[in-house]
């Protein structure tokens, strides 16, 4: 019982997709390796060569410059209405109340030690850690920008409703969070109290993913007509395999599969740690 368990586990892991962030919206044009996946309005097919690469940034209009994978490497400068290439983070600045724009930018994160409350502007930093949500501290973020910020050393900013401060909390699971206010909706829901989100939760227009707690990994959704389901790359088609994955697997025309764009060293380590532990318990 035991040993079927334990196999059962590995099964899921194996199939549903989570990945760590750092290999989440890695694809770039030069992975898609035939002319019916180089997507015509992110990337230009060399017939002679057989090559997909991709488009500059200064041809995107907002909507796509936004949403090109991170290989592309644009950002889109809301002054001049223009896409350009990503600089660095400690380029770019913001309004205190538009700091969520940091996370926008590829791996930056807001700089806390920057506010500057007389100019009302906050700068953004390289990202510290490879969590979705991460902050240097929490000390300095104001209560409205107080939403599950994750530090270093694995606490977190949550709102502390009645005293309406920002605290750092110990959060470990989704029962931490003690009120529907601070029920973090990125990887909980609330359902009489704060429990931890899957895909069969998800209603239809929120079916794409979720991240786990620390915004550490992300999981991939799929709505198949009548619920909301785990993403296994194994069985998806061509045509699924990038929309699917938010641009993290592509088609490989070799194998014929649905193949991750960068490898996710940890959880592959996960999975062949796993696969040893089986084969001891099975001898
Ligand atoms: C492909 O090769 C032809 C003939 O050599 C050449 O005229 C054309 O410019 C090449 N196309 C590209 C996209 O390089
Ligand atoms: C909110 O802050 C008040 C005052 O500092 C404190 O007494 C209370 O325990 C805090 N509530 C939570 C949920 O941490």
């Amino acid at each position: 019982m035991k040993i079927y368990l334990i196999g059962f586990t590995l099964l899921v892991i194996a199939n549903s997709v989570t990945l760590q962030l750092s290999s989440v919206y890695q694809c770039s044009c030069e992975n898609l390796l035939q002319q019916a996946d180089c997507l015509s309005d992110y990337c230009t097919w060399d017939p002679n060569g057989s090559t997909c690469t991709n488009k500059a940034c200064s041809v995107f209009k907002e909507n796509d410059c936004k949403g090109v994978p991170d290989p592309f490497n644009c950002v889109w400068n809301s002054k001049t209405s223009k896409c350009e290439d990503f600089t660095s983070c400690s380029d770019y600045s913001y309004k205190m109340v538009e700091g969520d724009l940091c996370y926008d930018l590829i791996k930056c994160q807001v700089d806390v030690d920057t506010i500057d409350s007389t100019a009302g502007t906050v700068k953004c930093t390289d990202r510290t850690q490879e969590s979705a949500l991460s902050i240097g501290s929490c000390d300095k973020v104001p209560y409205s920008e107080c939403n599950w910020l994750v530090t270093s050393d694995g606490k977190q900013c949550v709102k502390n409703v009645s005293a309406q401060t920002c605290e750092t909390k110990t959060i470990t699971q989704c029962s931490d969070y003690t009120s529907i206010d601070v029920c973090n909706t990125n990887s909980c829901y609330w359902g009489d109290s704060c429990k931890p989100l899957t895909c069969s939760i998800l209603p239809e227009d929120a079916c794409m993913l979720f991240f786990s707690i620390d915004a550490k990994q992300v999981t991939f959704c799929n709505w198949d007509g009548t619920k909301c389901s785990d993403v296994d790359t194994t069985t998806l088609t061509q045509t699924q395999c990038l929309p699917y994955t938010l641009y993290s697997y592509a088609w490989n025309p070799d194998t014929k599969k649905c193949e991750i764009c960068q490898e996710p060293s940890s959880s592959s380590k996960f999975i062949l740690y796993g696969s040893i532990l089986l084969a001891i318990l099975l001898n």
